[in-house]
């Protein structure tokens, strides 16, 4: 496996893979790891010939007084999970390589798709999140690419930017992976101590009621959510619990198939989501 910290070695080494006819796959990710990630190298491994996974802690994507330098950085360990899956290459550059600072032209994801769920509290950050996948899509020209529906209003938003930009790369979303107590993997668990990690288990437990609720004949989003927040340990300050048409992220009075069950929480200064599809 070679690990790739400039744009130009990284052109060099794809156009070697497209002499050879591969199909390319790209896994764009922030590193530290874990099942999560696994899950869509895996994912990529049965469907392309070389598969390559961009670590990049994108400074672009966090607001004001967010994590970014207390962001999880354990590059040997990634590094490790990689080589053990098969990955063909790391592309890790840095923040001078990818020239995040500065004013510079940003993608900017319609306001209907961005202002509702975590973009009306994370103002900017699906701009930095669109205008650095779009880089990646540049730099590398995948054939696909993989994303997490854990992270659903990511995953919307680049498939619109796909459509709306004409970009050639096929998206595929995978399923959210969760430990075994139901708590969705996401690089920031780690920061959470027992106690918490008690607490957190409730919101995977929370939007599962949604759809035992639905299942049992409750329609009104208003009356399934207001039941399904009780579950909700008390400790967790919710930031929104709503149920959204999953392509246009308006939100809906009445639940149906395909309705998107999505949830923010902050716990301990930790912010966490997740969300089921009903
Ligand atoms: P990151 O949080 O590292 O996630 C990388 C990819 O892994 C995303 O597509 C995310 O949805 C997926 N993922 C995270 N947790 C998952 C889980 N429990 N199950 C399945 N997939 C999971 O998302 C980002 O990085 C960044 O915003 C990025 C797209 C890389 C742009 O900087």
């Amino acid at each position: 496996m070679i690990v790739v910290k400039n744009i130009a070695e990284i052109r060099e080494k794809v156009k070697a893979f497209r002499k050879n006819n591969f199909v390319i796959g790209l896994i764009p990710t922030m590193g530290a790891l874990h099942v999560g990630h696994e899950s869509l190298i895996k994912r990529a491994k049965e469907e392309c010939d070389a598969v390559i996974v961009s670590i990049f802690v994108n400074p672009a994507q966090f607001c004001p007084g967010e994590d970014f330098n207390k962001y999880p950085r354990q590059f040997k360990a990634d590094k490790e999970i990689c080589s053990r899956l098969g990955v063909s290459l790391i592309f890790a550059p840095t923040a001078e390589e990818m020239r995040s600072a500065g004013a510079l032209t940003e993608v900017v994801p319609p306001s209907e798709f961005q202002d509702k769920l975590c973009g009306s509290s994370r103002k900017g950050h699906f701009n930095g999140v669109a205008t650095v996948v779009l880089k990646f899509f540049n730099i590398i020209i995948p054939d696909k690419a993989y994303f997490g529906q854990k992270d659903a209003q990511q995953l919307a938003i680049i498939k619109k930017m796909i459509q709306d930009l004409d970009l050639n790369v096929e998206i595929t979303g995978c399923p959210t992976v969760r430990e075994t107590d139901g708590l969705a993997c996401s690089s920031r668990n780690k920061y959470l101590d027992e106690e918490s990690r008690e607490k957190a288990v409730s919101i995977n437990r929370a939007i599962e009621r949604t759809r035992e609720l639905y299942n049992a004949g409750e329609d009104s989003a208003l009356s399934v959510i207001k039941e399904a927040k009780k579950i909700l340990h008390l400790d967790l300050e919710i930031e929104y619990f709503k149920a959204v048409d999953m392509e246009t992220f308006e939100y809906t009075e009445k639940i149906r198939k395909n309705t998107l069950i999505a949830v923010a929480v902050r716990l301990d200064g930790l912010r966490l989501i997740d969300n089921l599809i009903i």
